[in-house]
């Protein structure tokens, strides 16, 4: 665990073979540590017997290292024959699982960010922005909050990186402000995965008043083109219907025929 925390990567790969007997548990594990350019490899082989580990091969030292009495007697005799050595396992076992897995190991995702507001600002509290960092590999970001394109150092706080457990990582970072108007805050995120910092500009919602009036606005537009398109609609229909034009032509028509007939009909 003390290679992980100087930021190498770390693999637990091998498993672990159980054996139960009437109720006792032992356990092997096979662990390869890597570097980040998996050139350095550490073997850990390890004894466990009910959860406690009493008996330990590292391939740096190459030497047994025993937990208890029983492990101690275990690793001082392991270590007298150095046929006992399991340092070829570097490569026969963890060498060949990074050859398989280099790909995904290797792999850079960049981070998903969203920035959203946790607490609005009251009469005696700050306001509260969480920024989300979160699908990204491997490990490492960077996040900060920009006001103005500054660095704010105050007020801010993190998690820890957390491991989603399929190989992607999130983290939350939080800025306590007191709002300014028409200030611009943004979370910056870097990342080995970007090649430059990705940066995220909070957009802080209409006010209540503002987005009424916007709500009302659309309201009366999609009603408008909606009143407009009825309207000329049945405007064609009735145009399909009973033309106008003909309609008048052929009233005059009639009216000439009657006047004609009236005459004729009139000596
Ligand atoms: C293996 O041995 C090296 C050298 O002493 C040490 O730095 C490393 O922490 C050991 N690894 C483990 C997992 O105990
Ligand atoms: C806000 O600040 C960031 C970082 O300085 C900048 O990239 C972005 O364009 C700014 N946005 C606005 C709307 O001013």
């Amino acid at each position: 665990m003390r290679l992980c925390a100087l930021s190498f990567l770390c693999m637990l790969l091998g498993l672990f073979i159980v054996k139960s007997v009437n109720g006792y548990y032992g356990q092997r594990h096979f662990q390869c540590y890597y570097t980040r350019d998996l050139n350095t490899i550490e073997f850990i082989h390890s004894w466990y017997f009910n959860k406690f580990e009493y008996l330990r091969y590292n391939s740096t030292t190459d030497k047994y290292t025993g937990y208890t009495d029983y492990g101690v007697i275990q690793a001082a005799a392991l270590n007298q024959d150095p046929k006992n050595s399991l340092y070829s396992t570097v490569y026969t076992f963890c060498k060949d699982r990074s050859d398989k897995y280099a790909t995904n190991i290797l792999k850079r995702v960049k981070p998903e960010v969203t920035v959203r507001s946790l607490r609005s600002a009251s009469d005696n509290l700050p306001a509260v922005l969480m920024c989300t960092v979160y699908d990204y590999h491997p490990k490492g970001v960077k996040v900060s909050w920009l006001r103005d394109g500054k660095v704010v150092n105050e007020g801010v706080s993190s998690t820890d990186e957390l491991s989603d457990g399929d190989w992607y990582y999130q983290i939350h970072t939080y800025l306590e402000y007191v709002p300014r108007p028409g200030e611009n805050i943004s979370c910056m995120v870097e990342h080995e995965s970007l090649t430059q910092p990705h940066i995220h500009t909070w957009e802080p919602p209409l006010p209540v008043a503002e987005r009424n009036k916007l709500i009302i606005g659309i309201f009366l537009l999609v009603l408008g083109i909606f009143l407009a398109v009825a309207g000329f609609l049945y405007y064609m229909l009735r145009a399909k219907e009973c033309p106008l034009e003909k309609t008048s032509q052929s009233i005059s028509l009639e009216r000439t025929v009657s006047e004609t007939s009236s005459e004729a009909s009139n000596p």
